[in-house]
């Protein structure tokens, strides 16, 4: 297939996102339009200079890039409007269920009320559910970089929109925060009723990737690349169909594998590991979930049954109810019929 076809193949997949961080979509263009606005001034001059800093060489260079972009974020309005650009993005490519981090401590402590965060997502996302018809969940990333303590006070935060939310995570700078540090706190969510994921073997070693399995009890590995050094974690991951929400773009971006050639997925779709793809951070990475796919399918010849697997897994991982779930995979099962013949 030329690259004109993949792209117009990919475009008409039904997709699921479940590995997106929304202060991840805050488009440069839209950042300084949402500073001017709340009349505050960003370190950098120009919406060029600003996109020039995007070079990283691990993840903690993005994490302080993606903090000072997140301090514009004041107003409801703010948060919707980052929100329902990135819906509206995602659902021009062909995206049909989304699963949202937000990182509540990243506004909090800067004097944010949970409220407004959460108000200015959630509406975005209700509103995208009744006009493009896409379902959604939410999930609150705890900070690993910061407290146990600071996490425990995010929980009781967020208890007073406990029906809003669907899951904790967890995200921010891997290493020498294992987690191990949020095992409590995790405990304490699941008795709230929160589904639990977290980010791990990112950056980090294999053994984070066991503890969030073992101690934080997760239903998700985000990121998970690590994986493959340890045998008998692979066998763990594939006999519990643990999903690993891969996200390709971000990994080449953040130096965690050196080109996309290198990427594990293919590998790990081989051996029979629930393995996703999305974006994590698009605004910052150079693309959404088309572009994801597309540069993974591209690097590492994949073929059309990979691709259907990817998309399968995706909503076999998401937190969809049964019913749906089966509908979507159908859906895909159905695309990759039509298409071939
Ligand atoms: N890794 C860890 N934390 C994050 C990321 C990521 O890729 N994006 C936003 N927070
Ligand atoms: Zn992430």
């Amino acid at each position: 297939m030329n690259s004109a076809d993949l792209k117009k193949f990919i475009q008409g997949i039904p997709k699921a996102e479940l590995h997106l961080h929304i202060e991840g979509s805050f488009e440069p263009e839209r950042m300084f339009e949402i500073a001017h606005r709340n009349g505050i001034g960003l370190e950098y001059d120009s919406i060029t200079s600003l996109k020039k800093a995007y070079q990283f060489n691990n993840l903690q260079e993005f994490l302080d890039l993606y903090y000072i972009g997140a301090q514009v974020l004041l107003h409801e309005r703010d948060f919707y409007e980052l929100t329902w650009a990135y819906l509206c993005k995602v659902h021009s490519q062909n995206v049909v269920h989304v699963e949202v981090f937000f990182d509540p401590q990243t506004h909090t402590d800067r004097g944010i009320a949970f409220e407004v965060v959460i108000s200015g997502i959630y509406k975005a996302l209700e509103r995208a559910k009744d006009e493009f018809n896409m379902s959604f969940r939410l999930i609150m990333s705890y900070l690993r970089h910061l407290s146990e303590a600071a996490a425990f006070a995010t929980l009781e935060s967020s208890l007073p929109y406990k029906q809003l939310i669907d899951g904790v995570g967890l995200d921010s700078s891997e290493l020498g925060n294992p987690p191990k540090k949020f095992a409590k706190v995790f405990a304490a969510s699941a008795k709230q009723g929160y589904q639990l994921v977290a980010h791990a073997g990112e950056e980090g070693p294999v053994d984070y990737i066991w503890e969030a399995l073992d101690l934080l009890k997760v239903v998700r590995i985000d990121h998970g690349n690590r994986c493959l050094d340890d045998e008998a974690l692979v066998q763990r991951l594939c006999d519990d169909q643990i999903p690993l929400t891969l996200c390709p773009l971000s990994n080449v971006a953040l130096k965690v594998i050196q080109k996309m050639e290198e990427h594990p997925v293919k590998k790990m779709l081989d051996k029979g590991l629930l393995a996703t793809i999305h974006s994590d951070d698009p605004a910052y990475f150079g693309g959404y979930m088309n572009e994801n796919y597309y540069e993974t399918a591209k690097a590492l010849a994949l073929t059309d049954a990979h691709l259907m697997q990817l998309a399968i897994n995706a909503f076999e991982a998401s937190w969809l109810d049964p019913e749906t779930k089966e509908r979507r995979i159908t859906e895909v099962k159905d695309y990759f019929r039509a298409v071939q013949v």
